[in-house]
């Protein structure tokens, strides 16, 4: 089974005037919306943020949170500093400004999350397995639960050398789960509550929570899947944008350098299709909820 799941669109502006609107159902459905034409421009002064000079050590990216709109992980003077502050959240205003048109029925209901800069070249990057996003997965983080909310992700990539973001995409979320469900356990009794006492999380750690990062280890570890399940491999280009509901959509980061991201959630309520979520298909298929 060959996987195409990548749909392209023709817009050239971020704003309401772009002619792509109502894609609701599309991504909805598992696809990444492609904007190959659809560029984040820098001013010429803004070129300098294009180096991984600007990371404090050990960060992998530098992150924007709202609604605080402080910096971190970066490092460098006031002055350069608040340039970077602005570009970023000049991508985080185009960015929604192009989901809520893309989006309408999102509208009101879509939450901003971070903003990520990410100026360091995947490719070769050595990570322990669990944090390998050269793995193929679906997105469930360890420390900040969504209790079944969606997460989408707005991409551009910003490389001023030609160098394509390399993604592999792999099987629908169905197909996917259903390989790990007879591996999937019940948390501890209390240790959703305990994690949250201890601020291990942010917030509580729902049997949702729990059965994704389930999902998100046990395809990690699997060599097999991994290398022999169907997959494709895609290559975004230079000035190229895209979006994607990547809690559901399994993907791997194999390469590429330069790349903005902008974070939003969407309780599953208001989606056009709350059944393609990935909460609602594994209560189907676990048959208990996760709520
Ligand atoms: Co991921």
């Amino acid at each position: 089974m060959s996987v195409d799941i990548v749909r392209e669109f023709p817009d050239t502006r971020w704003d309401n005037y772009g002619p792509t609107r109502g894609v609701e159902a599309t991504l909805e459905d598992g696809h990444v919306l492609s904007f190959p034409q659809l560029k984040f421009e820098l001013a010429e002064v803004e070129y300098r943020f294009l180096d991984d000079r600007w990371l404090t050590e050990n960060a992998t990216h530098i992150a924007l949170r709202w609604p605080e709109r402080m910096l971190h992980g970066a490092v460098g003077d006031a002055r350069n500093i608040g340039d970077l502050r602005t570009l970023m959240a000049r991508y985080a205003e185009l960015s929604e400004a192009l989901a809520l048109r893309l989006f309408p029925r999102y509208s009101g209901h879509l939450r901003r999350g971070d903003t990520l800069l990410h100026p360091i070249e995947i490719a070769g990057r050595l990570t322990p397995w669990r944090q390998d996003d050269s793995r193929m997965h679906v997105d469930a983080s360890a420390s900040q639960p969504t209790r079944g909310a969606r997460v989408l992700r707005v991409y551009s990539n910003l490389n001023p050398r030609g160098k394509p973001r390399e993604w592999r995409l792999g099987e629908p979320f169905a197909a996917h789960a259903q390989r790990y469900l007879r591996s999937i356990t019940r948390p501890l009794p209390g240790s959703s509550w305990l994690l949250n006492a201890v601020r291990a999380t942010q917030g509580r750690r729902t049997a949702y929570d729990h059965v994704m990062l389930q999902l998100h280890d046990h395809a990690m570890a699997d060599l097999e899947f991994q290398h022999a399940s169907s997959q494709a491999r895609v290559n975004f280009a230079p000035d190229t944008t895209w979006a994607v509901f990547s809690d559901q959509v399994v993907h791997a980061e194999m390469g590429g350098q330069h790349v903005l991201e902008q974070i939003f959630y969407l309780d599953v309520e208001h989606q056009v299709q709350p059944n393609t979520s990935p909460l609602h298909t594994l209560e189907r298929l676990l048959k208990r909820p996760l709520r």
